[in-house]
């Protein structure tokens, strides 16, 4: 009998999806680029399921049945055009090509307008949660036709993490929205991950505590709101002795952030878009300063300030509020990246529901977490929600939260503590409730010096004031 379902590209991440598919009780045809992989899977998981080891793409597209559904899980970019190349014309009409590679959503986009000319379906589809959550149950993103998730979707349901029974996988929207949806993913993830950093940075330089210490206040938070996979590997990371010095790991890891690039995505798509997601570009940038070390060395002799420690009752305080200051910062972070999704969702026609997102990241993904069922909920409640910041549980917490929040950051300055995460949260939030903003001032600086005109307040029209008279005058354009 035929295989329900194939993987071609069997490193970690393609073995451990055709693995959970076969554990799942699915016929999983198998097949990658140089043999061995296949050899190897077989001898090795074989007893796990049924496998089809196949060697060659005649071969693999033969061994599945109609309409045939390839997984592909190779390098984004040029390797997954080359592979898809090499699959599509073995295909026939009706037949699924699904991407489970981090592409990005505009290759993804013309991929799948590409293939459907030749009569095939394309999903591009985010899958998150690492090497264990592919083997496990990951969270799984999947974009393109509806028709090809009638086929599709019961399959990726089935090995995808499950919270509460539901499964952590939904049909995203059209074309690039999968890919998409997965990119805001991993930029909430950086910034996720900034904010966590920063909170440890705190606690360390203000207080003085040690990784160890550090890893048991997060063992605490842990248990509340911030409950979160995250929060979780934090104080595991903490907790961890160097086996070589006996120093904390924390402190023989290079202090340099790298990235394969997924968060710079969604800061350059925040920008085509127009969508201020300072809290993801923050991060973005937290990391790229980071890696600058002759930059660093240049300005490491740069005067600070000559208070470097916290004391007395406010020292005391200070972990609660450091609490109170990443949750804040974090509702800012997921209120941007959902915001960026709603207008992707707009300006590509793909319908996203925002309360479906949240529900499938509830589970499996790197930044699952119990605040997501909340974020869910909220959606659920107002699915045009302006941003989560405005509503009923968050609006709560934020103000309530807000005087600490206030207090980590302006003592995170006093301190000489660098908090871009926290600091720039809070603008974000002081700016969207400011009745006024200077940006009236910014346009009549551009009115002045370009020409470039303004609206008014009182009248509807487009203005200019001519500067350059001796008696300013105004009048629309
Ligand atoms: C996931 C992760 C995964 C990976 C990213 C981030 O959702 O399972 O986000 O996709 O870890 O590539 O990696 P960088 O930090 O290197 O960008």
């Amino acid at each position: 009998d035929k295989a329900s379902i194939g993987v071609t590209g069997l490193a970690v991440m393609g073995r451990n999806l055709a693995r959970n598919l076969a554990r799942h009780g699915h016929t999983v045809a198998v097949h990658n680029r140089s043999e061995q992989r296949t050899r190897d899977l077989v001898e090795q998981f074989g007893a796990e399921g049924e496998f089809r080891p196949t060697y060659s793409a005649r071969e693999f597209v033969d061994a599945l049945e109609r309409p045939r559904q390839v997984v592909i899980m190779v390098q984004a970019g040029a390797p997954t055009d080359a592979v898809i190349e090499e699959f599509a014309p073995l295909l026939e009409t009706g037949d699924v090509i699904v991407d489970a590679g981090n592409a990005h959503f505009a290759d993804t986009r013309r991929r799948e307008a590409a293939l459907r000319e030749r009569g095939l379906h394309f999903v591009g589809t985010g899958v998150s949660g690492g090497e264990e959550g592919a083997l496990h149950g990951p969270s799984i993103m999947p974009g393109g036709s509806v028709a090809s998730y009638e086929s599709l979707g019961p399959l990726l349901e089935d090995i995808s993490a499950k919270v509460e029974g539901a499964p952590c996988c939904t049909h995203v929207g059209p074309d690039g929205a999968g890919h998409f949806v997965k990119m805001v993913h991993n930029g909430i993830e950086y910034a996720d991950m900034q904010l966590i950093a920063e909170s440890f940075d705190l606690l360390r330089g203000a207080l003085g505590y040690e990784p160890a210490q550090i890893a048991e206040v997060f063992r605490t938070w842990n248990t509340g709101r911030l409950d979160s996979y995250l929060i979780e590997i934090t104080e595991q990371v903490l907790a961890h002795t160097d086996a070589a010095t006996g120093k904390p790991f924390v402190d023989v890891v290079a202090d340099q952030a790298e990235q394969k690039g997924t968060g710079r995505w969604t800061v350059q798509i925040g920008l085509d878009l127009g969508i201020p997601i300072s809290g993801i570009a923050e991060a973005t940038f937290a990391r790229s300063l980071s890696g600058h070390a002759d930059l660093r060395a240049a300005a490491r002799g740069l005067a600070g300030p000559a208070r470097t420690r916290l004391s007395g009752a406010e020292a005391e305080r200070f972990a609660r509020d450091v609490e109170q200051a990443l949750y804040a910062s974090k509702v800012v972070a997921y209120a941007q990246g959902f915001n960026q999704i709603q207008a992707g969702s707009a300006e590509y026609g793909w319908n996203v529901d925002l309360g479906a997102v949240a529900s499938i990241w509830r589970g499996g993904c790197i930044i699952r977490a119990k605040f997501l069922d909340d974020i869910r909920a909220a959606y659920a409640a107002e699915p045009n929600l302006p941003t989560l910041l405005t509503s009923g549980e968050f609006r709560k917490a934020v103000e309530h939260g807000q005087d600490a929040w206030r207090s980590v950051v302006s003592t995170a300055t006093r301190l000489g503590i660098p908090t871009p995460g926290f600091s720039t949260a809070l603008a974000y939030y002081d700016a969207l409730r400011a009745e006024r903003l200077p940006a009236a001032l910014v346009q009549g600086q551009r009115d002045y010096f370009g020409a470039h005109t303004y609206r008014r307040v009182d009248r509807e029209g487009t203005f200019h004031t001519e500067w350059a008279t001796e008696e300013r005058r105004e009048r629309e354009t």
